[in-house]
């Protein structure tokens, strides 16, 4: 799918610029991997502390040896499974990669998208490209190309319009540098599928250090609106008990019966499924944000494998209050 947007793209990372692309996650901020100066503008856009570290984005897994080393056989059972598609694989790195990608770390995340138009730049750049999400640092990731804008203005130079995000949330964080497989952020590929893959021992994220995964504790993907995670049970003496400052807020259930009659209450009905949900979480958290609300109180959604992701971005998002 070589389109002159494709071209336009691809030439624009050869010059040392920036391309905003869609991946099936969120949308990325893209600059070529091998150029210092190009990845330290995506620093400057998105006003990110230099020692976070960026993803590298690879067309084909084939081009994982040019960018790491000492893969293990866990990687590549990884690749075959789930590329292109949600998940980045921490791998060690190969030597030349910039210490501006990978914070000063000898590791190196890795990833092929899925989204065709991702693939299409990827495969007409012919290399690897560092792209974090096409947020300002601590906002919420895009999910679309007007949510980039929203974002990052002019700049960017180039922003590519795949549509919207299909999955919605970040990928899967696998940490294969270590003895032991480390999840260091949860997404939609569960530790549950990455543990069917690698038949070993998979660990959860819990306890890494910021030093090793930075993004992993600091407030980040939080909305600009105060974010509160209830138990359904909870949330009517909860509203009961707040002043009246604290309204006009927003009350996001996914299982019906919790509307409230309030004016100042703003409900939104999120999907019970957590795909969908995912699908929807950020652009409503968005949108949200925009309304001049005092209050967002989400319902905490369950405690299952399916649900890990979200209920890790919800933490997150409740952070700022
Ligand atoms: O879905 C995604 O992963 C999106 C799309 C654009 O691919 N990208 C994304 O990038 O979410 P970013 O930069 O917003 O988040 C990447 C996370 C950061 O928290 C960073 O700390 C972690 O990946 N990371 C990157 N390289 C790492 C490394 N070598 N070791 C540990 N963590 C790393
Ligand atoms: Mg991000």
């Amino acid at each position: 799918m070589i389109t002159p947007e494709i071209i336009k793209a691809a030439d624009i990372l050869r010059a040392g610029g920036l391309v905003a692309l869609p991946t099936e996650t969120v949308y990325g901020l893209g600059a070529d991997a091998r150029n210092e100066a190009a990845v330290r503008r995506i620093f400057a856009a998105k006003e990110r502390p230099f020692n976070h570290p960026l993803i590298v984005h690879l067309a084909e897994a084939s081009q994982l040896t040019e960018w790491a080393s000492d893969i293990p056989p866990a990687a590549w059972q990884l690749a075959q499974a789930f590329w292109p598609g949600p998940l980045t694989l921490i791998l060690k790195k190969q030597p030349h990669v910039l210490d501006i990608v990978t914070g000063g770390q000898e590791t190196v995340g890795l990833r092929v998208p899925a989204h065709p138009v991702a693939h299409a730049v990827l495969s007409a750049f012919g290399s690897g490209v560092a792209a974090p999400s096409a947020n300002r640092f601590t906002h919420i990731s895009p999910t679309s190309a007007a949510a980039v804008r929203e974002e990052l203005g002019d700049k960017v130079d180039w922003i590519l319009d795949g549509g919207d995000c299909a999955i919605g949330l970040e990928s899967t964080i696998v940490d294969l540098s270590g003895p032991v497989p480390v999840i260091l952020r949860p997404g939609m590929i569960t530790s549950q599928a990455i543990h069917d893959v690698i038949h070993a021992p998979v660990a959860a994220h819990q306890g890494v250090s910021e030093a090793r995964a930075p993004g992993m504790h600091h407030l980040h993907y939080a909305p600009l609106t105060k974010t509160r995670v209830l138990a359904a049970e909870k949330i009517p003496a909860y509203l009961q008990s707040l002043p009246i400052t604290e309204f006009p807020l927003a009350l996001l259930t996914h299982t019906s019966g919790h509307a409230s009659a309030r004016k100042d209450v703003l409900h939104v009905q999120m999907p019970d499924h957590p795909g969908a949900y995912a699908h929807e979480l950020y652009r409503t958290l968005r949108t949200l944000d925009h309304q001049g609300l005092k209050n967002i109180i989400v319902q905490a959604v369950p405690d299952t494998m399916e649900w890990e992701a979200i209920r890790d971005r919800l933490a997150k998002a409740s952070q700022r209050s």
